[in-house]
């Protein structure tokens, strides 16, 4: 094998955003673009030589040419193993799963998530430390520090690697292993969940409809829910991989899984629906009848966890992210628990997780997970709901009803605006956060404001400081709207606004929950002018 040092220059904006480098497809397939970020991983984290590492991905278009890529490039670095899933595909948490259970020093995972997939579409990549969680800003900062100042890049001379057998080959002196990428992930699960009852609910007829939406979790749904829990054949839909996701978007929300979600509203609904996103870490939850928003799944868990055997022991505490709502909260001072409140993206949960202060956490954005892994986790939190059902014996409308009785009910919804003009955005959260001062006592309709601030975070484990994480104004009652930039968006800004109210007379607990949510809707417009700086009448996606 020789290896040659290929002179290159920096390449602007390789700035990791809120999970790892995201930029269309044909960004990342410019001359040197992956290989000049390949490298300031290898260098940002302090070289590869003699290390073992995993990698995998989504399998989204370029995922097989750029997995080969840095194949050649942690054989040139001197890396001693990479761990490769099968066909360079591992989902996010079976990424994580593999570093934690292999004790490697990290990995690769080519993702960019929910994004389209496609020459026109997204493409990303992250690092992910030895806990198997993504790296945290310490590390993408000194990442992004090499990026500007990259001069060469180090790569093989090889031919690509056979990705599509399972062993062992090698590349120069570094060991590549190819495993089955679902095998140990469907084994960790096992130990998690009661399968046992899992299957006898599904005996007994219980229905299910998994949408995988042409993405990764297709195969890992089959092996455990057709293959190992006993639903029948054809509960997974979309369940082949590949590369532009069926064209759609693999997103598991009312608005992208619209599908599913009509099923399940039909008379002869399945019992239960659920969906996961393009690397398997989100997901959706649905009843006969009902959707579940991802808030209240955190909640509705974290209430009920202790009866899925891995968590049995009960939970150490809970954490979510600052946008996501309340619901959680009333669980965790319910049982005597800390709730813990980060910034938006998964990587702030790591510390938390690590020490022992969280087992369940959770984000507004579909995403939920525990100790198990440092990632969230889609078919987990499918698996979880599962053994809460077969452990009660009750639907998901009937939980959540008793849920809402016993915790009330926090009203939520997300409202996005796409590929808003960054100027425009800009001005918008700026003006907004130069009102925060006088905020607190107007009303806007029936809503008071009782503080308004940009939310910052000090880590409790590491004490490391987080500033400018997103404003939030809380209205007297429990209401809250709260204001974000999307970090990972690749076109424009996406602004987004995260609406909450609280409801406690169970009377009003069956309210659509934009009727609801109208008056927070409607100060939000009156204090931030949202239609005024973006030139938009509504938003564009609402979940
Ligand atoms: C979005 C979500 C966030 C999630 C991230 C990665 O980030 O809002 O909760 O962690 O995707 O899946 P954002 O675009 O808002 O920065
Ligand atoms: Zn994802």
């Amino acid at each position: 094998m020789q290896t040659l040092t290929i002179a290159t220059k920096p390449i602007d904006g390789q700035k990791p955003g809120t999970s790892g480098l995201r930029k269309k497809t044909h960004v990342f397939m410019r001359p040197h673009y992956l290989e000049n970020y390949v490298q300031s991983i290898f260098d940002g984290i302090g070289g590869v030589a003699g290390k073992t590492l995993v990698l995998g991905g989504d399998g989204r278009y370029f995922n097989d040419r750029a997995a080969q890529v840095i194949l050649r490039m942690a054989a040139a670095n001197g890396a001693t193993l990479i761990i490769v899933g099968q066909g360079a595909l591992l989902s996010t948490p079976a990424a994580s799963h593999l570093i934690r259970k292999r004790g490697t020093d990290g990995g690769l995972i080519l993702s960019a998530s929910h994004n389209p997939g496609g020459l026109d579409a997204d493409f990303g990549l992250k690092y992910n430390t030895p806990n198997g969680g993504p790296a945290p800003e310490g590390i993408t900062d000194q990442i992004y520090e090499v990026t500007k100042t990259i001069a060469s890049y180090q790569i093989a001379e090889a031919h690509d690697i056979n990705l599509s057998r399972i062993g062992t080959t090698t590349l120069g002196s570094m060991q590549i292993e190819v495993v089955d990428p679902v095998t140990d992930y469907a084994a960790l699960m096992e130990t998690l969940f009661d399968f046992p009852s899992i299957k006898a609910l599904f005996t007994k007829g219980f229905t299910l409809r998994f949408d995988a939406m042409h993405a990764i979790t297709g195969p890992y749904a089959k092996a455990i829910f057709e293959g190992k829990l006993g639903a029948k054949p054809g509960s997974v839909i979309n369940a082949n991989p590949t590369p532009d996701f069926g064209g759609g978007h693999p997103d598991p929300n009312p608005i992208w899984a619209k599908p599913l979600v009509d099923a399940m509203m039909a008379p002869d609904a399945p019992d239960f629906g659920a969906a996961s996103d393009g690397d398997g870490d989100r997901n959706m939850i649905l009843g006969r009848g009902i959707y579940v928003t991802p808030s209240d799944s955190l909640a509705l868990l974290a209430a009920h966890a202790h009866l899925a055997p891995g968590y049995a022991a009960g939970l150490k505490g809970v954490a979510r992210s600052m946008p996501t709502s309340g619901a959680v909260d009333r669980v965790a001072a319910a049982k005597g628990i800390a709730c813990y409140e980060t910034p938006t993206g998964w990587k702030f949960f790591g510390n938390l997780l690590d020490a022992g202060k969280a087992t369940l956490c959770g984000e507004e954005s579909a995403g939920t997970g525990s100790d198990h892994v440092r990632e969230k986790d889609g078919l987990w939190a499918v698996l979880l709901w599962l053994n809460i059902l077969a452990a009660t014996g009750k639907s998901v409308a009937d939980l959540m009803t008793d849920h809402w009785r016993t915790y009330g009910r926090n009203y939520y919804s997300r409202h996005d605006y796409e590929d808003v003009e960054s100027d425009k955005a800009n001005a918008l959260y700026n003006g907004l956060r130069d009102k925060f001062t006088s905020l607190p006592g107007q009303s806007f309709g029936p809503l008071t404001v009782i503080s308004a601030d940009e939310f910052a975070y000090d880590d409790p484990v590491d004490g490391s400081h987080s500033a400018k994480q997103g404003l939030r104004i809380s209205f007297a009652g429990g209401g809250r709207a709260v204001f974000r930039l999307s970090g990972t968006g690749t076109v424009g800004t996406t602004l987004r606004v995260y609406l909450e109210s609280v409801e406690t007379e169970p009377a009003r607990m069956h309210q659509d929950a934009q009727v609801a949510l109208a008056p927070v809707i409607a100060a939000a417009e009156a204090i931030a002018g949202i239609t005024s700086h973006t030139d938009r009448a509504a938003p564009d996606v609402i979940t």
